[in-house]
């Protein structure tokens, strides 16, 4: 087993509340085993671009509470090139990088795979950082919590207009592919109907629940979209609804970029601490090439090949008990 003495870290995807938490918990625990720690500017795009900056615990301080990330983040199609995996290999071999961690979603570990494909000389452990929530291989990724916080508080000020002018609200919430951030705060929110990009929209079955609710005098109501659902979002569902439900005073409210943004809440704070730990010193027992989750509370370990948002089935027993609840 190679020893790791040099550590690189970076995040890269979408930015999500507590990464930062979690890079003071993975400089903290390398710095604890001696490692020379290095931070890498906007994930692997700056990996390319040598934008390596040495870090101490002092780098670190104060940065626990604040959401986005202090490492910066992209998303980078050169290091999807041989070219740019060349080039980003040159330069952690210049810094004498032999240990990775990396945070961030399913583009972040498709490409930590095939960099450690063509040189498995370099260990990299992934940690899952995106506010969707959407990666097998975890219950909770980084910032998931803190996003459906934020959304809920949004969704609660909406109701009050909502309920006193007799309105129905769609909410479009983020979920480019996932309808995670949709479904948990839908029910958290008490939303009359969630959509979701993994489920068709029935607007035979979205009109009668809207007018059984009228029935029984409900006079408002909340809908939460899923930005990825199928018919293209909310605006174009409150469309179709106008159509069939002229006499509904239907209104638009898209979320966007608020719900990645923010304090990390205590739970993500602490998945980030936990995470980071468990990375570095997995790093350190030489695995490599997995993403370290939490499962039931433990720590879990999943090969990046594995660990794909494709694989990861929604909850819809959350569904299920929405539409019970929402009568
Ligand atoms: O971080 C994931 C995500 O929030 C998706 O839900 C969303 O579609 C996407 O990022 C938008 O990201 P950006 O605006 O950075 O392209």
């Amino acid at each position: 087993m190679n020893k790791i003495e040099r550590l690189a870290l970076f995040t890269s995807g979408g930015d999500a509340p507590g990464m930062n938490a979690c890079v003071r918990a993975v400089v903290r625990t390398a710095l604890s085993h001696d490692l020379r720690v290095y931070g890498i500017l906007r994930g692997y795009q700056g990996m390319i671009e040598d934008e390596f900056k040495p870090l101490t615990s002092r780098s670190v301080s104060n940065i626990i509470q604040r959401g986005g990330t202090i490492l910066k983040t992209a998303r980078s199609k050169e290091f999807m090139t041989e070219a740019g995996m060349d080039k980003a290999y040159a330069n952690l071999k210049s810094h004498q990088i032999d240990g990775i961690v990396a945070i961030g979603g399913d583009g972040t570990f498709k490409g930590a795979e095939a960099f450690c494909t063509r040189f498995p000389d370099i260990k990299i452990m992934g940690i899952p950082g995106t506010i969707d929530n959407d990666l097998s291989g975890t219950d909770y990724t980084l910032g998931f919590d803190t996003a459906v916080n934020t959304v809920i508080e949004a969704v609660d000020k909406i109701r009050d207009t909502a309920a006193s002018h007799d309105r129905c609200f769609l909410i479009e919430v983020m979920g480019r592919d996932s309808g995670c951030i949709a479904l948990w705060s839908g029910l958290a929110g008490g939303a009359e109907e969630i959509l979701l990009p993994e489920k068709p929209t029935d607007f035979d079955v979205l009109v009668s629940k809207l007018e059984e609710g009228k029935g029984n005098n409900k006079t408002s109501s909340i809908i939460l979209v899923a930005e990825g659902e199928k018919n293209g979002g909310a605006a174009e569902v409150a469309d179709e609804l106008k159509k069939r439900l002229p006499h509904y005073e239907t209104k638009v409210t898209v979320l966007g970029h608020v719900q990645r943004g923010g304090s990390p809440s205590a739970f993500d704070r602490i998945l980030g601490a936990k995470l980071g730990v468990w990375a570095v010193e997995a790093l350190l027992s030489g695995d490599s090439r997995k993403m370290v989750g939490i499962r039931n509370g433990e720590k879990h370990f999943l090969p990046f090949s594995e660990a794909s948002r494709e694989q990861e089935p929604l909850d819809l027993e959350l569904l299920r008990i929405n539409n019970i609840l929402s009568k």
